[in-house]
């Protein structure tokens, strides 16, 4: 007999194969709970636990055929003395609040098309979808993807209070990656992309109090998709590996006659260019041999002043065609990669390979970031499925590795690392993770002790929340 989420699944997704049962994650939630107390908790919340987990994620799948176009639904556990609180609300993108008004979709997507072929496409302007990450900043909470400005959110009660532009300095549709890196004191950098004839990045740099100011614009060899970047407290690395789009393809994408998904292309006999810019704005390249990045670990200088930049690297774009076709058919590629670190001194660039890692949503300590660091946490992959029932830590410097099962049917999502409030080591903390559990279709959120990757707690939401990206703490 179907379970009552397989038969929604099927009417959602009519044309799809048989279905795994990880694909129940993928079903939308169109409510949203404001300020639920939790309570139903197995084991024990730690009382010294307090702060704000907050976690992003497409909550509206079903109209859209890529993973990466659904609309942006952000989840908000509040943790008080061994107590929480959840509250979820979508985030209302002026694109979301336009076609909500109308009825339709107005917008495509990274990978999905608007129905009606080239006429329909050609005139719509490209969803801001606000879906895959979050950064709590000053008296906001910014939801972010990489196809637009950042949205700011009430931290509180998570009501979308427009676009973020940083006093004017972002322009309108200006892409902000949704991978800043907000280093041990406070400052913050990003990137993002800029498509066209001239192909660049953008980079700001933001301090502390939330203003933010440009860095010089970097000129990229191609029309290059970069998921992720690095920042040390010196410098910061852009990855330029070989995945991009060709001028036809970028030409056809804005002319609506294809996506910019299906316009971006693996070219692995290319080299990666590596590019540094240092304080000064000074910019050096190095080439190395490619790898496909989607995730950076962390960034540092070591003691002799060489930059470090650690990744978890593939040997090819198979976790994108992957992310591309997953809503269609189980998956048949493998996640496959490797914690890979560049040393990149004043003469070149060293590729050392630390750990098999075949995992994804990698975090750190984040009083490590920018620093070296010792422990990485992450979630581990499977071949041919979304992803794994295991969270996994990894110790960088011997590259041993330990894991925590969920068990069958469960699907933990990215491991936020909090710091115990008298933390005395590096993973003297927490990790919090938002947990799919396909077997009744529920999630709830993990609490592990991050020294053991012991479980702690488990507090069950009264509502699944569809398969999440990334998330943040906040104390
Ligand atoms: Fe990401």
């Amino acid at each position: 007999m179907l379970h009552g989420a397989q038969l929604v699944l099927q009417s959602l997704f009519p044309n799809a194969p048989k279905k795994p049962s990880w694909f129940s994650g993928f079903l939308p939630q169109p409510r949203e709970l404001h300020g639920v107390k939790i309570t139903k908790i197995e084991g024990e919340i730690p009382r010294a636990l307090n702060g704000t987990f907050y976690r992003n994620g497409p909550g509206a799948f079903g109209e859209v055929s890529h993973v990466f176009d659904a609309d942006g639904m952000v989840a908000r556990f509040h943790f008080d003395d061994g107590a929480i609180t959840f509250s979820n609300r979508f985030v209302q993108t002026s694109q979301r609040l336009e076609e909500e008004a109308a009825g339709a979709r107005l917008y495509r997507g990274f990978g999905s098309p608007l129905p009606g072929g080239v006429p329909g496409n050609a005139i719509a302007g490209i969803d801001e979808t606000a879906n895959t990450s979050v950064l709590p900043f000053g008296d906001k909470l910014l939801a972010m993807a990489e196809n637009g400005r950042p949205y700011a959110l009430d931290p509180e009660t998570l009501e979308t209070i427009g676009e973020h532009d940083f006093n004017g300095t972002l322009g309108p549709h200006t892409f902000f990656s949704a991978h800043p890196k907000v280093l041990a004191d406070g400052t913050a950098y990003n990137f993002g992309m800029a498509y066209g004839p001239l192909p660049a990045v953008n980079l700001w740099r933001i301090d502390p109090s939330g203003s933010l100011e440009k860095l010089p614009r970097l000129p990229l060899r191609h029309n290059t998709m970069m998921h992720d970047f690095a920042a040390t407290k010196n410098h910061v690395v852009v990855l330029e590996h070989p995945y991009r789009a060709g001028i036809g393809g970028i030409l056809k994408m804005f002319a609506g006659q294809d996506t910019l998904a299906n316009a971006l292309a693996w070219h692995g006999d290319d080299p990666m260019t590596v590019h540094v810019m240092d304080k000064s704005g000074a910019v050096k390249r190095f080439e190395t041999p490619p790898d496909f990045i989607g995730h950076t670990v962390n960034a540092f200088e070591d003691k002799d002043g060489n930059v470090c930049v650690d990744y978890l690297g593939y040997k090819d774009d198979a976790p994108y065609r992957m992310l591309q076709s997953v809503l269609d058919a189980p998956p048949t590629l493998a996640m496959e990669n490797t914690l890979t670190r560049l040393v990149i001194s004043r003469s070149g660039v060293e590729k050392k390979k630390l750990a098999r890692m075949d995992a994804e949503f990698p975090q750190i300590n984040p009083r490590y970031a920018g620093r070296d660091y010792q422990f990485l946490y992450a979630v581990k992959s499977e071949t041919g499925a979304w992803s794994s029932s295991r969270l996994v830590k990894t110790d960088v410097k011997s590259g041993q590795t330990s894991s925590h099962d969920f068990g069958a049917g469960h699907f933990p999502g990215e491991p936020i690392f909090v710091p115990k409030p008298d933390a005395v080591s590096e993973d003297d903390g927490w990790l919090l993770s938002v947990v799919y559990d396909a077997t009744t279709h529920g999630s709830y959120v993990a609490v592990l002790d991050a020294a053991h990757l012991s479980l702690l707690a488990k507090a069950h939401l009264p509502i699944h929340l569809p398969v999440g990206f990334h998330g943040a703490f906040r104390a």
